[in-house]
């Protein structure tokens, strides 16, 4: 029987995976997913990087204090005052771990840092030191290590480990590793490193090569018990690690790694499409475990084979990633306020009695609309109600006239900050272009728009289409979205909760243009 050692996982959505091109997430979407993070039970949330911006700082305090069940880490450069402000934020957690880091290939060492081997060592014992002051849960990095000296991170980890790091976390950061080669240097970071019992080994694989999770899991094989991964695969140029990925193989092939890990599968669908929601990062349907074609089968002789025996031509049941086919949970506009409440508690929603008054209005509106609603329907009005932004304008009316023949024009009201009705008509290119342009009309905050996406939430002519916009201002990037049967009104609603983003940031309340 081989004993079934845990890999614990350190989710890094919202530090690396904020590193994305135009990926923006406020303090309430960094809470919202880190609380959903925990429902799925991952080891450990990395929250943010703490110095590097108030923001962020309060937004992994925030973290740190509300969410329970799984260790908050922040990270931090090894200066005294990024280790600071990381304690300072990640205190509350019920466990918080600081995560120290410092580059140790030469080639950042001498370009970058400007100081020699002597100099980048002392500054990561020193750095190790000064954190486990704080902390008795230290981590430390060694960035770019896989295009550095072996020998040479072998000392720094060892000096490290001895100055109080607890985990040694060895990051592929340009993703440059082949599995094979990265495998024998955790093999030889274990031979190696004389007081490496004394530490967890971790690795962080980017995915330059397309090989993240491959390189992760052949370091699991050589003995790495942590790995720090990311939803969808997010982050930093092509991303990192996908953890729906690295748990998957490791649950699907448990036969070859003897391994598991504490992440609850049945979460990962879901979790998924809210990171996509907040972050504005669409997946692609071939995506691996959460791709919409992931489960779905083209060829005849594979749909036959399916229907005879699901395993000929599938090794991963849907239902162990929250997928329901077949047996989909259906609600339909004779369900009751009751029914409605526990199919929400029963995918993971911990719902107020106020909030559900509001989404069971808006749920018995959807299903005269369309009929049969199901959990992604409600994922989408949950989403819906709970904007993790204060809406200072809500769409009222919106009312748009185009076709071949006709100039598209839209007539927009709004309510404002104050519940004042403002209203005005403009004509665009198309019906979008016509209401977003008459949004701006009313509302006076420039900004250039740089994404416009828009999706369907389920099957079906009679789905809601989900609107992502991205928009950038002030130098910053804002991601909104909204969702509705119509897809015109989905794309106002987008636009204006990207706009209440761009003024909650600027902490102004409202923004009226002075001539509509
Ligand atoms: O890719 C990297 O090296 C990192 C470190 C900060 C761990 O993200
Ligand atoms: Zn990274």
């Amino acid at each position: 029987m081989v004993s079934m050692d845990k890999v614990l996982i350190f989710d890094t959505s919202l530090r690396d995976g904020e590193q994305s091109p135009g990926v923006a997430l406020s303090a309430q979407d960094k809470l919202e997913i880190s609380h959903a993070l925990a429902r799925m039970r991952v080891d450990f949330i990395e929250a943010g990087f703490p110095a590097s911006s108030p923001g962020d700082f309060e937004a992994v305090s925030q973290v740190a204090k509300d969410v329970k069940g799984s260790a908050i880490a922040g990270l931090a450069r090894a200066v005294a005052r990024d280790i600071d402000a990381c304690w300072e934020a990640v205190k509350y957690a019920e466990h918080p771990r600081i995560h120290v880091f410092v580059s140790s290939s030469d080639i950042q060492m001498l370009h970058q840092l400007q100081k020699n081997r002597e100099e980048v060592l002392e500054m990561a014992r020193s750095m190790v030191a000064h954190a486990k002051q704080y902390c008795s849960d230290v981590e430390f990095s060694p960035m770019d290590a896989t295009r550095s000296e072996p020998e040479y991170v072998y000392r720094m980890l060892e000096e490290c480990i001895e100055a109080g790091a607890t985990t040694v976390n060895i990051p592929d950061t340009v993703g440059y590793a082949i599995p094979e080669e990265f495998g024998e240097f955790i093999r030889n970071i274990r031979e190696n490193v004389s007081n490496i019992h004394k530490a967890v080994i971790s690795v962080h694989c980017h995915n330059d090569l397309g090989l993240s999770s491959a390189n992760s899991l052949s370091a699991v094989i050589n003995g790495a018990r942590q790995v720090e991964c990311c939803v969808n695969g997010i982050g930093e140029r092509g991303g990192n690690a996908a953890l729906e990925e690295v748990v998957m193989a490791i649950k699907t092939r448990g036969d070859l790694f003897g391994v598991s890990t504490n992440v609850d599968t049945t979460h990962i669908s879901r979790v998924s499409r809210l990171m996509s929601q907040r972050t504005g990062m669409m997946v692609q349907p071939n995506k691996a475990i959460v791709g919409a074609n992931a489960f779905r089968h083209q060829s005849g002789i594979h749909q036959d084979g399916i229907i005879k025996l699901r395993e000929t031509f599938e090794i991963i049941d849907a239902r162990d990633i929250g997928l329901t086919r077949g047996g989909l949970i259906v609600l339909n506009k004779n369900s009751g306020r009751h029914g409605l409440k526990s199919r929400l508690e029963e995918i993971g929603y911990e719902i107020t009695n106020e909030e559900l008054d509001r989404v069971f209005v808006a749920f018995k509106e959807l299903a005269d609309k369309k009929g049969e609603i199901d959990d992604r329907d409600l994922e989408a009005l949950v989403s819906e109600e709970r904007r993790t932004v204060e809406e200072a304008y809500k769409l009222d009316l919106l009312q748009v006239s185009c076709g071949n023949q006709l100039l598209p024009t839209a007539t927009v009201r709004l309510l404002g900050p104050e519940n004042q009705e403002m209203a005005t008509t403009a004509t665009g290119t198309g019906p979008v272009d016509a209401s977003f342009k008459a949004i701006n009309s009313l509302i006076d905050l420039p900004n250039e728009l740089v994404e416009y996406n828009v999706n369907s939430i389920t099957e079906g002519i009679d789905a809601q289409g989900e609107v992502t916009v991205r928009l950038e201002a002030d130098s910053r990037t804002f991601v909104g979205r909204g969702a509705d049967t119509d897809i015109i009104v989905a794309s106002a609603k987008a636009y204006l909760d990207a706009l209440n983003r761009l003024l909650a940031s600027q902490g102004r309340k409202e923004a009226v243009a002075t001539t509509p």
